[in-house]
Order: structure tokens, then C-alpha cells, then sequence
């Protein structure tokens, strides 16, 4: 249905704007050709270079920049568009669109279009019963415009309550239908209005599921007050954390040593060296659906630590290490059917082959390769590029994206490995 249809997608700065990777994939493989305009709010959540590779065409993120293609920008892009889908859609937009206020490429897209248009509200509860939201909205319908309606359930402000984008699958869904000419296209196949069909056929919810996430590195004490770590800042893991308890997970985060917060409405322990680490994950891993091991975990420890602090009175010092317990290798030991285990790994050289290596060595699920080598990628940096290997041998490659970005996308992976 969507095949060689032209698609511009608007982006506007909500938590769910992340989803829009995983849309505009969506949308490309059915053949759409998809145009996205991202607004500034949204750019702080999804990156122009991701939507670039994702969606194969250049992105709109301003009304002043370079014009490279007059084909494909300003208001070609309204008059080029099959149809517009505004997804998320933030409270702002939907009052800029019905107050006819055009300051931005989308909102100007929109003003100028006569292609139908589509948006998915998504934002707090309260905000979306808003009388002056839902005033909004009714005007917007009464302009022609399609609502899809926003899912009942836990929203990222950490409550729960209607104002949900509806999954990717779903706004694919309902495009298809639109352009296969079902009647009032926000309803699904089975004639449910989309909020009853959004709660339980959701691609990458995880509800009721409990996962385990590893964070930031170990350290392992020397004396008192000396110890050996590693570059691991925690970021990779805690938005991991994060992105699964958005997602309605019972999420439960073991942490080495970081400067950051531990996610709202996680259950949190921190932890020092392999061994403390070792410990609390073994004592939770049987109740777990998902353990994902993003810490840099200490190969080695001191074999005598010194109870007082070592005195610099000679010209060399050695230190005799000896191997730390593998956490990941032993879970993969323990593992259970019903349960994923996901490890990282951190590779300067031969990244597929070692991250290949440690898959079947540590009998995990997927692993998560990404090369430390790379600028913007690896330990304390807010991005990373990765590669998602799986046991059946495919090898997803992934252009370099912010770590919250790509923590959804693994989540996502991992829900369709469980499928
Ligand atoms: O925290 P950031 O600054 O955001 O950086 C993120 C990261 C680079 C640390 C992260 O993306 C990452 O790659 N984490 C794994 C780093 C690592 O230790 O890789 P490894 O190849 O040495 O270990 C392979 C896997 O085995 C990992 O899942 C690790 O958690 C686990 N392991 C390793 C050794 C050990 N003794 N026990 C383990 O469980």
C-alpha cells in the first residue's frame, strides 16, 4: 500500500520522538519515500544524521539552512507529500497548527500542504485533557485533519494515564489503511478504534517483563585509597535503564561507580568491584526475563590488597593480578529458556570476530559490538555506533546515534528475538 508513496514525516520534541527511527525504517521498507522534517525540540531527542540514514533523504531542520535540492525542501515538501505525518505530536504543535502559526518548517509544511494530515498526540496526561489541547485538537479534526488517538499507559514524566504514541507498526498501519482506501482510516483492521487495539499488540512494550541492566565500570581497590577502573561513565547502561523502565519494564540497575543519577522509577544498587557486581546479579538473575550486560567489568583484581595505603618508598611497585569471575560467561551457564541475555563488547581491533567469539563463548542471545576505537563511540561519550550480532548469524549495523537513541533500538531487538 505505501509503495512509492511520498511520506513527510514531522517530528516535533517529545520523549516518543526516539520511535521515529524505528517508523521511518518501517515506512522506507514498504517502500514509502519518506522526507522528514525535524523540529528544535525534536533534535534533542533524535539526531538529523540517524533520520538521514535511516530514511535515505536529506532532513529538514530549518527554514534558513543550505537549500541543496529544491525538489525535496521548503515548500516542495508540501506540495510533494502523499500525505503528512506529524508523529510525535507535542501540545505546542498542535496549538501553533490550529492558531495558523507557521514559524518553522513544519509548521509551515503544514500551513502550505494539501496533502492529508495525520498527527499522534503524545505528552503528559494532563496536558493532553488539557481543554485547551483537546480545543485544539477538535479544531484541527474540524480542518480535516486525522487524529490517532495517543495509547493508555506509562508515560516517561513517570505516570501513567492516556498520552502514549501508538507503536510504529501501528502508524504504519494506520497509513496503509488510509491509502487502501478503508473508510475512516484511524481505525484498525478489526474496526477498533486504535486507543483499544494500542495497549496489547505494542511491538516493543514490556510490560510484566523484569530486566537487568549492568552499568559503568567496576573498580578494584589497590589499598585504601587506590584502585583500577576504566573509561565506562555508566552512560550506555543507564539509558538502557531508562528507555526499558519508559517502556513499562520492571527494571533493576547495577551500577559500578558514576557520576549520573539513576533513572526514575528504577529499582538502583551500587556496587564497587566484579565481585559486589557479581554477587547481586547471580541473586536476581533467576526472577529476570532480560539481563543486558553493558559494564565494563574489571578482567582482573589485586591478589593482595593492602589494608593501609602503600607507602612510594621504592622506585618500582608490582602488582601480582589475578582473573576476575566472568559475570556474563556464568549467567550464560545459568541461563533459562524464557530468558535473554545480552552482553557488550568493547573492542579496539577484529570487532566481529571477538564480538562473535564472545556470543557463542558466553552462550548469549545478541551482543552488542561496538568498536571503542571510533571517535563519538565507546566509553564516556554520549554516542556510539554498534553492531547487533545474533545467534543466528545476522549482523545489524547501526549508523552512530546517541546511546538513548540506540537503547530503544536494542530494547526493540530484544522484544523481537523473545517473539
Ligand atoms: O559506560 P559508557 O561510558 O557509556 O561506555 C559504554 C561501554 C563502552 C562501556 C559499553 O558500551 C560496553 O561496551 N560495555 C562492555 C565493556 C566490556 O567490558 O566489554 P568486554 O568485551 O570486556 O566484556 C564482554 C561482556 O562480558 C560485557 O557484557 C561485560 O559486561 C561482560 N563481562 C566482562 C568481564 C567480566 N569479568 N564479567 C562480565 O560480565
Amino acid at each position: 500500500m505505501l509503495n512509492g508513496k511520498k511520506i513527510v514525516l514531522g517530528v516535533t520534541g517529545g520523549i516518543a520522538a526516539y520511535k521515529c527511527v524505528d517508523l521511518a525504517s518501517r515506512l522506507r521498507k514498504q517502500g514509502a519515500e519518506v522526507h522528514v522534517i525535524l523540529t528544535r525540540g525534536a533534535q534533542n531527542f533524535v539526531t538529523e544524521t540517524a533520520m538521514r540514514e535511516i530514511s535515505g533523504n536529506p532532513v529538514v531542520t530549518s527554514m534558513w539552512g543550505e537549500i541543496h535540492n529544491y525538489d525535496v525542501e521548503h515548500i516542495a515538501l508540501a506540495n510533494l507529500a502523499d500525505v503528512v505525518l506529524i508523529a510525535p505530536a507535542t501540545a505546542n504543535v498542535l496549538a501553533k497548527a490550529a492558531a495558523g502559526i507557521a514559524d518553522d518548517m513544519l509548521t509551515t509544511t503544514v500551513l502550505a500542504t494539501r496533502a492529508p494530515i495525520f498527527f499522534a498526540p503524545a505528552m503528559n496526561s494532563n496536558m493532553y485533557e488539557n481543554p485547551v489541547t483537546q480545543q485544539n485538537i477538535t479544531t484541527l479534526q474540524q480542518r480535516g485533519w486525522q487524529l490517532i488517538e495517543p495509547a493508555n499507559g506509562h508515560l516517561a514524566c513517570g505516570t501513567s494515564g492516556i498520552g502514549r504514541m501508538p507503536e510504529p507498526a501501528e502508524l504504519v498501519e494506520v497509513l496503509e489503511n488510509y491509502f487502501a482506501g478503508a473508510d475512516d482510516s484511524v481505525e484498525s483492521a478489526d474496526g477498533n478504534t486504535m486507543d483499544n487495539t494500542m495497549d496489547n499488540t505494542t511491538d516493543n512494550t514490556m510490560q510484566g517483563l523484569k530486566i537487568l541492566v549492568t552499568a559503568a565500570g567496576t573498580r578494584e581497590p589497590i589499598d585504601p585509597v587506590r584502585y583500577i577502573g576504566n573509561r565506562s561513565s555508566g552512560k550506555m547502561g543507564y539509558a538502557i535503564a531508562e528507555a526499558a523502565a519508559s517502556l513499562g519494564a520492571e527494571v533493576t540497575l547495577v551500577s559500578g561507580p558514576s557520576a549520573l543519577q539513576p533513572p526514575a522509577g528504577v529499582e538502583f544498587f551500587g556496587v564497587e568491584s566484579a565481585r559486589e557486581m557479581r554477587q547481586l546479579v547471580q541473586e536476581r538473575f533467576p526472577a529476570c526475563d532480560i539481563v543486558i550486560k553493558a559494564a565494563a567489568v574489571a578482567d582482573y583484581r589485586v591478589k593482595n590488597v593492602s589494608d593501609q595505603k602503600i607507602k612510594k618508598n621504592d622506585a618500582e611497585l608490582t602488582l601480582v593480578l589475578e582473573k576476575n569471575p566472568d559475570i556474563l560467561k556464568e549467567l550464560g551457564e545459568m541461563k533459562k529458556p524464557h530468558q535473554t541475555l545480552v552482553g557488550f563488547a568493547a573492542e579496539t581491533q577484529n570487532l566481529l570476530q571477538y564480538a562473535k567469539g564472545k556470543l557463542e563463548k558466553k552462550n548469549l542471545d545478541m551482543i552488542v559490538a561496538n568498536d571503542v576505537s571510533k571517535p563519538q563511540a565507546g566509553f564516556n561519550v554520549d554516542t556510539n555506533l554498534i553492531k547487533l550480532l545474533k545467534r543466528d548469524g545476522s549482523i545489524e549495523e547501526l549508523p552512530l546515534m546517541s546511546k538513548k537513541e540506540l537503547a530503544y533500538i536494542i530494547l526493540d531487538r530484544v522484544m523481537k528475538l523473545r517473539m
